[in-house]
């Protein structure tokens, strides 16, 4: 059966016009020497094929040897067994460099000019393949190039939240899910290419299944959460399946995880407990996970949502997160595995907010060391904008894992631009006071072995992979902030327009204006940018869950009433260190962006010379006028981009300044509702506004 043609993304490899640039890349690039021990050199061969051929406009030539009749060439391999990369890497630059890092310099060797890529581990060499491709598909020079590269954190992993069998993907907006275990272990070219995508931006890890392994027993549950059946992803009849799909992505240096279920031992029939300090649940997950190692030596880990949203728990049993957690752990420490245990957990408090500090702030020292604690970013879950959790600061002897949400559940889905970059970037830069010196959530994150960073991932069947065609640069951006969160965002974004649309100044300005833009305008339409939350329908309907307006149902997130607007939550802001947790306490100190999270304040409380009231109507304004201008700036392209590519976006676009337009409108309607004080600037409402 054929596979739908599908899009390149950022390995597009456009032929280089500008002919010195040309030239000069030819020079080092026509001949590639490279190393043949181990199976990531196949990669490394096929990926320099493909990237060269396209950019050079004809196929390098390949030796096993180096060769000596020519003006120079790039070679790649290890510098033990390659002379030429001897030749200009040090032996103790290599023992230096992290597993998946390398080295990229411009040697001498024999007289000749030559590129040499190199690294400690196979894997770090794939990446610098692809850092290379990246310089010349980016149009840099590589003449003289000295590049010590290195990630800063250790886990770089996307979370698929599909549903294994079904093929559906939970908040997924991109088509059904690109895992079909129906025909696995049957192989698709697609797993390699995708694969290649989350290579080339340094991801090492893919947890193929949703955290919901199970239908949730909750009220009010929703068809696109029902029947969830990932636990039985461990039975062994799959197991060849996940050992499939784990040739592939090794290749590249991914490893494969699972979602697990707590209660997999009752579900599967072979006990009728799954009380973690019971010994034969001991003895059931051991010999599991012996099995899964069987089958796939370097599995990853297990990713688990336990005591959340109807999942089963240790708190079924009266035992704590600790011990459920551990219970895993020590069933993978002999393998290396590791457990990335969830702690968004809320139910048992007014506040949904202060609820995963007060479960695991206590419990810190108590998690074995192959357990790692996967804190979503905020407290909420991933709303256009939150403080970030009480709990990175709180845990100094746990390992940590910030969990992401890539996919746009709550900023327009499949339809707004919403680029997440700078959402990330403020995450990874806020300080959390946690220790004395300046303590970003960054610097608690990174250089750890058990830390690390997880997304949960955008793509689906779609041709274009990620439903809208922008929302690529989100799961680019994901891999490149998280290899490194000192990246600036001017450098990931340019780098993604650059490989997307090609090198043409206007369409690089203007494809990134458009992309810096829209996150503010998606916080200005939706929640009015001064901090309020989730005012997304939240019923039944699965296609417009947390799409559409709808700020009567869940009052309790934004806290309207008669006498004025947003949630007092001291009980969150002291659970930070002092001095954040007087700034937020403090009307005046308060990021004005998140001033309604924190404060319930009149609807005429005078802020910075406006009323709280008239700056809500006016950002819900201001919001559908930058998408307005979004939209037309994105117009100016045409002609600039192909056609299919630019059509796609400009409907996008259409479609999204008529959903902005209903957001503004019923955000202001709901405001003025409650205060009974009108838009003094009159701006809203009516089609052509
Ligand atoms: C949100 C989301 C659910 C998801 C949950 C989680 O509630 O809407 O679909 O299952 O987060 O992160 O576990």
């Amino acid at each position: 059966m054929g596979e739908t043609v599908y899009d390149d993304c950022w390995l597009r490899y456009e032929p280089i016009q500008n002919p010195a640039r040309r030239l000069s890349y030819r020079k080092l690039c026509s001949h590639v020497f490279t190393s043949t021990a181990g199976p990531e050199f196949g990669v490394i061969r096929d990926e320099l094929h493909t990237g060269l051929t396209g950019l050079l406009g004809r196929e390098p030539h390949l030796w096993m040897h180096p060769p000596r009749s020519v003006d120079g060439f790039l070679a790649v391999g290890r510098r033990e067994r390659m002379a030429v990369v001897r030749a200009g890497v040090a032996e103790t630059e290599i023992d230096a460099l992290h597993e998946d890092g390398y080295i990229i310099r411009s040697v001498e060797w024999e007289d000749t000019e030559c590129l040499v890529i190199t690294g400690a581990t196979n894997a770090g060499m794939v990446y610098g393949t692809f850092h290379l491709l990246r310089l010349l598909a980016t149009r840099q020079p590589i003449d003289e190039l000295d590049i010590v590269e290195e990630p800063k954190n250790d886990a770089r992993i996307i979370n698929h939240w599909d549903t294994p069998f079904r093929r559906s993907v939970e908040r997924g907006y991109a088509g059904s899910s690109i895992f079909d275990w129906a025909q696995l272990p049957h192989l698709r070219d697609r797993y390699r290419d995708y694969a290649r995508l989350l290579a080339a931006v340094g991801i090492n890890g893919v947890v193929l299944n949703n955290v919901n392994t199970q239908t949730p027993d909750r009220p009010g549950e929703n068809m696109a959460t029902a029947g969830m059946d990932g636990w039985q992803l461990l039975q062994s009849k799959q197991l060849p399946k996940v050992a499939a799909l784990a040739s592939v992505f090794r290749r590249y240096g991914i490893k494969i995880y699972l979602s697990v279920n707590f209660g997999a031992p009752v579900l599967t029939g072979a006990l009728n407990t799954a009380d973690p300090l019971d010994d034969d649940v001991v003895q059931w997950w051991s010999e599991t996970f012996d099995a899964v190692y069987d089958h796939v030596p370097d599995f990853g880990g297990v990713l688990v949502k336990a005591d959340s949203e109807g999942q089963p728990g240790p708190h079924d049993y009266n035992r704590t997160h600790a011990e459920g957690a551990n219970l895993l752990g020590r069933a993978l420490a002999p393998h290396d595995g590791r457990v990335f245990w969830r702690a968004f957990v809320y139910g048992s408090h007014d506040d949904r907010a202060v609820q995963a500090y007060n479960t695991f702030a206590g419990l810190d020292g108590a998690f074995h060391e192959n357990v790692t604690l996967q804190i979503k970013n905020g407290p909420v879950d991933f709303q256009p904008r939150e403080p970030v959790s009480t709990l990175f600061g709180a845990l100094s002897e746990t390992n940590l894992a910030c969990e992401l949400q890539i996919t746009q559940e709550y900023t327009g889905q499949g339809v707004h631009i919403c680029y997440l970059v700078p959402q990330w970037k403020e995450i990874f830069e806020t300080d959390t006071h946690a220790h004395e010196e300046r303590t970003p959530v960054s610097e608690l994150l990174a250089h750890s072995d058990g830390n690390g960073i997880a997304g949960v991932g955008n793509v689906g069947t779609d041709p274009n992979w990620t439903g809208h065609y922008l929302a690529q640069a989100n799961l680019y951006g994901f891999g490149r902030l998280v290899w490194d969160p000192d990246l600036e965002i001017e450098t990931i974004t340019a780098e993604w327009v650059t490989q997307t649309f090609g090198n043409e100044p206007a369409v690089v300005e203007t494809v990134s204006s458009i992309l810096y833009d829209s996150w503010p305008a998606v916080l200005d339409y939706m929640t009015g940018h001064l901090g309020l939350l989730h005012m997304m329908y939240n019923k039944n309907d699965v296609l417009e869950n947390h799409y559409n307006p709808d700020p009567w149902e869940w009052p309790e997130y934004h806290g309207a009433d008669d006498d004025g607007i947003g949630v007092d939550r001291t009980d969150y802001a002291e659970q930070f260190p002092e001095p954040l947790a007087e700034q937020y306490l403090s009307v005046e100190d308060c990021p004005t962006e998140l001033l309604l999270f924190f404060h319930h304040l009149p609807w005429e409380y005078e802020y910075e010379g406006i009323t709280v009231i008239q700056r809500l109507y006016e950002n819900c304004v201001a919001g559908v006028k930058t998408v307005r201008s979004m939209r037309d700036r994105w117009a100016g392209l045409e002609g600039d981009i192909d056609r299919a590519r630019h059509r796609h976006v400009a409907e996008r676009l259409d479609e999204q300044l008529v959903h902005a337009k209903q957001w503004r409108d019923t955000l202001i309607a709901f405001f003025s509702e409650y205060a009974d004080i009108p838009d003094q600037t009159q701006h809203s409402g009516g089609v052509d506004n």
